[in-house]
């Protein structure tokens, strides 16, 4: 059992308790950061903690201890459950806190529920080097999908068809057009040209969708944040998705159809390699 951080202080996580009035737990009225850790050091850390500033804003959200008190909280759970060395992540939640239920917000003066927790990072290595399979499914999310809110149901039954298919990922699809996936965000090669959605609140601004767009600019390759359609994502000649905890992963089935060749393309292996670099300054695979 790890110590984990609750409203100010860390606790064995065996001990740790919040109210079954807490509004995360009856309304998912709450948001979340989920930040990479390479050898205790925080990934891309200022990028997290702007985009968790603009989903508390989103959500009219007020928030105390404020993100340089989050950012120590996340150093200290590192440190303290023996995390400092490989990968990690952290896990940020703040809620708008425990109140008798009711719809609209509670008294103001409640205190939110502020919850961290840090925890090893599976290797994805050898899902990298061979790809993984995606399935599609449609995208039934509400008009704020920018806000990172604990509100995970269409993402959690979307993951789930997607292991019940034996795939990694749900690729979702709105109106014919991909958006992104239930936990990553997705990238095509098209004609030559790298393209993903562009930043609308159709999507969540991936942290490592930023980075694979600036690897990307950086190793000169054509870009366009043009939105794609699930018939051009059929004809893509490479795919892969992104996110904190994967991050760059090839993907070589939809829907059982092979992409390109079947195995991870030219592209998408230039930018694994870029992203490694970045993460650890040298060559991961
Ligand atoms: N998910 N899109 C969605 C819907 C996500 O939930 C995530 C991340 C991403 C990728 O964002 P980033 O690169 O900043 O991790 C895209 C986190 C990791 C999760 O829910 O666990």
């Amino acid at each position: 059992m790890g110590l984990v951080y609750l409203n100010g202080a860390f606790v064995d996580e065996s001990r740790a308790r919040i109210s079954p009035n807490d509004r995360g737990f009856l309304f998912g009225d709450g948001v979340y950061e989920v930040t990479r850790a390479v050898n205790g050091k925080l990934f891309e850390w200022p990028r997290h903690a702007r985009r968790l500033q603009n989903s508390l804003s989103g959500l009219r959200l007020s928030f105390g201890p404020g993100m340089a008190e989050m950012e120590q909280v996340s150093g200290e759970l590192l440190a303290r459950n023996n995390l400092l060395g490989g990968e990690a992540y952290v896990y940020l939640q703040i809620t708008r806190g425990a109140a008798a239920r009711a719809h609209a917000f509670p008294p103001p003066g409640t205190p939110g529920t502020v919850f961290a927790c840090a925890r090893a990072l599976a290797s994805m290595v050898e899902e990298r080097g061979k790809g993984v399979a995606v399935i599609t499914a449609p995208d039934i999310r509400w008009g704020r999908c920018d806000i990172k809110s604990v509100n995970l149901l269409p993402n959690v039954l979307a993951s789930q068809q997607a292991r019940e298919a034996g795939a990694q990922e749900a690729v979702l699809v709105r109106a014919g057009v991909v958006t992104e996936a239930s936990h990553s965000n997705v990238f095509a090669v098209i004609d030559d040209v790298l393209r993903t959605h562009p930043l609308t609140p159709a999507i969540l601004p991936g942290i490592t969708r930023a980075v694979a767009l600036e690897l990307a600019a950086g190793l000169g390759l054509s870009i366009s944040e043009k939105a794609f359609s699930a018939d051009e994502m059929a004809q893509a000649s490479e795919l892969f998705i992104t996110g904190t905890n994967s991050d760059i992963l090839p993907v070589t089935r939809v829907d059982g159809k092979a992409v390109g060749n079947g195995r991870p393309g030219p592209v998408t292996r230039r930018l694994c390699a870029a992203f490694a670099e970045r993460l650890y300054g040298k060559s991961r695979e």
